[in-house]
């Protein structure tokens, strides 16, 4: 039975193409960050009010005025026809079902004109060598009905994904990237090591910085989130920017490995940040919802386990597993609307359990040991 994310995870891993689960799954080098971010999660203990009214329950939120239903949206993840024929218009369906947003990958198998019509989208954007291809992706987005425009600023390379680099991957003949103007060619080669990893060498900036935010701040009317923030002063100077607000991520454990968790870096960045602030990055569980609300997120974002509902040919289910673990992690906390998750519901690094040593009395302090203990 399919019961949990996790489960989904493993369907999904028996069912993908070699090239295609390693590309999907893998993070970067020795993958510390990627586990890391489902471990932190794990490290944040929750503290339950009692003796609250929780008949009635309510996900339902904002984002960028937007009302969604539940606060979790779809993060963007490339190359979605890997794991599914109709690819991003599933997921799109899927995001739509659930009643909240899309990001959608410049990388994606499907226009970004497809996906707007079908749910409301926000468009991750990487930028371009060429500002003039990168204006015209953004002229794009915003005839196509996108509402806002998600800028990923943590990969002025690739991150080494071994995974990738055994397997060759590359785009199959049978997969388009509508997204990518007259590039796409470069991303199907099948040269030894990562097409992509070459692809992004050649195509994006490395001397990306502030400046070039502002530069996309006055080309485009949309309002821009920053994504891939870890540190509060970038989260403040993406705001001094005119950003809306930024995603505290670490692209999924797949860019700078030994990277701080995303949770763990979300607190700090709440307080820091005027703007409304997301974050992605091991979410697996409604519990883990409750835990990033708690600790300043509007929303999370959920990448992998769409893949993994693609997979399975179930595309809806990660997210009606998401609503359900998230209206009993509510219930069981006494908070019977988002704006209840707040931050004393959680500790933060709770202390690992231990045994009494024989002779110590419990209650009494560590450290305070006296002689004839
Ligand atoms: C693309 O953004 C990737 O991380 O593979």
């Amino acid at each position: 039975m399919l019961l949990t994310l996790t489960d989904l995870e493993r369907a999904a891993s028996e069912r993908l193409s070699a090239m295609a689960w390693g590309y999907y799954a893998s993070g970067a080098d020795d993958q510390i960050t990627l586990a890391d971010n489902i471990a932190a999660f794990q490290r944040v203990r929750l503290m339950p009010r009692v003796l609250v009214d929780v008949s009635q329950r309510a996900q339902n939120t904002t984002v960028l005025g937007r009302s969604i239903d539940l606060p979790v949206l779809v993060a963007p993840t490339a190359m979605q026809g890997l794991a599914h024929a109709r690819g991003e218009l599933a997921t799109a369906e899927a995001a739509a079902h659930a009643g909240t947003v899309m990001v959608l990958s410049t990388f994606s198998n499907t226009p970004i004109e497809s996906v707007a019509a079908a749910v409301p989208t926000w468009f991750q954007l990487y930028v371009y060598k060429d500002r003039g291809a990168c204006k015209a992706l953004v002229r794009r987005a915003e005839a196509a009905g996108c509402e806002a425009l998600v800028v990923t600023v943590d990969a002025p390379l690739l991150g080494q994904r071994l995974a990738d680099i055994r397997h060759g991957f590359h785009l199959p003949p049978e997969l388009a990237l509508p997204n990518l103007l007259d590039r796409s060619a470069l991303m199907r080669s099948p040269d030894a090591g990562s097409a992509l990893q070459r692809f992004v060498r050649e195509m994006l900036d490395p001397s990306l910085s502030w400046k070039d935010l502002h530069w996309l701040r006055n080309n485009t009317a949309l309002p821009v989130l920053v994504k891939g923030v870890l540190r509060p002063d970038d989260a403040a100077r993406a705001m001094k920017a005119g950003c809306a607000g930024v995603i505290v991520s670490n692209h999924g454990g797949r860019q700078l490995d030994g990277a701080i968790a995303a949770v763990d870096a979300l607190p700090a960045i709440a307080d820091a940040c005027e703007g409304e602030v997301y974050m992605d990055g091991g979410v697996r569980r409604g519990t883990d919802v409750v835990k990033a609300l708690a600790l300043g997120a509007r929303a999370v974002l959920v990448g992998r386990p769409m893949l993994w509902g693609l997979a399975i040919e179930d595309p809806t289910r990660p997210l009606t597993i998401l609503r359900e673990e998230l209206d009993r992690a509510m219930a069981l906390c006494g908070a019977p609307t988002v704006a209840d998750l707040t931050r004393d519901l959680v500790v933060h690094g709770a202390a690992p359990s231990r045994s009494h040593p024989r002779g110590r009395r419990p209650g009494r302090a560590a450290g305070a040991y006296r002689a004839e203990d």
